[in-house]
């Protein structure tokens, strides 16, 4: 999954299914933790993998606040800490608990990545989690993550499905960002959904039905080349075939529901992510009529030169033409 979507999914919520996790899926998310950026490379962090079956499995419920009662029924709990003398000090700054931080940030999006529930926690009891878990004396326990297969909202207690009903909610960007100087807020200028979103018609023709009664998976990714194409003359202004600047480099595509010769399609696309020589597309094709989305898609495009045989930067002519169907 790519990491937007993993930071727009991820949520700490507490209904967790009775499914166990598979060990793989754990062992991913402590290689992700792994390779995680460390100050002077010291990798202080530690983490304990606890689930049902480990001995000391109740100690570590038993260390939980009544208030994450909810977190005993996830198949695993990962402890993670730190000690102090595992982890670089520069000038008073004393790194071991932002790296072991920075690692479970890791973990836990790895987790998200493989369609796990992740619930970080400080809702407990040091000196018995200390016990449960035989940590020595010098050694900093930091969270407690449940982790497991979402379960029910509708089997939780009533205090804690309050808890979860809950919105979630964000400091602006320029409260916790600043140009440069303390307190001159940072400005964002990316809207998150773009001013304009390009739109056209799909025509659909019978030959572009397989045995299946459904378009071809293959032919959808045709109909979304229709679309880039389309925008590049219409946007972009692009008349002959040399002003398709671009090459496809990638394609995400999620089918949802087959298309039928039937349906009415209509493709709406917009710009995403634009860097140094390639941008992206978000495309989703639809039925304009009922708003059924048929498939999504996102797309890699890089800039290239065909003259010179490699790609080229992203040009202010594209930015400036493009710039209201730019989105976050
Ligand atoms: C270090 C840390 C400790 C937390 N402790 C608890 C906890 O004890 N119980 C709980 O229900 N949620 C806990 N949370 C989850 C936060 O409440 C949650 O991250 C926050 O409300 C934002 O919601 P979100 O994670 O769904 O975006 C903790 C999160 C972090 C990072």
């Amino acid at each position: 999954m790519e990491l937007h979507k993993i930071i727009a999914i991820r949520h700490s919520r507490r209904a967790f299914s009775d499914r166990p996790v598979e060990p793989e899926k754990i062992e991913r998310m402590i290689e992700a933790a792994r390779w995680s950026p460390s100050c002077a490379n010291r990798q202080p962090w530690r983490f304990f993998v606890v689930d049902k079956s480990a001995p000391e499995r109740l100690a570590l419920e038993d260390a939980l606040d009544a208030g994450n009662g909810w977190a005993k029924k996830a198949p695993v709990l990962i402890v993670s800490g730190a000690r102090k003398a595992d982890g670089s000090v520069v000038e008073s700054r004393e790194y071991y608990l932002h790296d072991t931080g920075l690692a479970t940030m890791s973990l836990m999006y790895r987790g998200v990545d493989q369609g796990l529930l992740v619930h970080p926690m400080a809702g407990w009891k040091e000196a018995p989690l200390k016990a449960a878990l035989s940590l020595p004396e010098d050694f900093h326990p930091i969270a407690v993550v449940a982790v497991g297969y979402p379960g029910r909202h509708e089997e939780l207690d009533e205090a804690t499905r309050r808890k979860d009903e809950k919105p979630g909610v964000r400091r602006e960007a320029g409260e916790i960002a600043f140009l440069g100087r303390f307190g001159e807020p940072f400005r964002g200028t990316l809207p998150s959904t773009p001013r304009k979103v390009y739109e056209t018609d799909i025509p659909l023709r019978f030959g572009d039905i397989d045995a299946m009664g459904h378009v071809n998976n293959a032919v959808t990714l045709t109909l979304f080349e229709l679309g880039r194409v389309k925008f590049f003359a219409d946007v972009l202004g692009a008349r002959e075939v040399e002003d398709i600047t671009f090459v496809l480099a990638e394609a995400n595509v999620r089918y949802r529901i087959p298309i039928l010769l039937k349906d009415k399609v209509r493709l709406r696309m917009h710009v995403t992510d634009v860097s140094r020589s390639s941008f992206r597309f978000r495309c989703e094709l639809f039925d304009p009529r009922d708003g059924r989305v048929f498939t999504e898609a996102e797309t890699v495009q890089v800039m290239y030169d065909y003259k010179a045989g490699k790609s080229r930067p992203v040009d202010a002519e594209f930015l400036a033409r493009a710039k209201d169907y730019i989105g976050g």
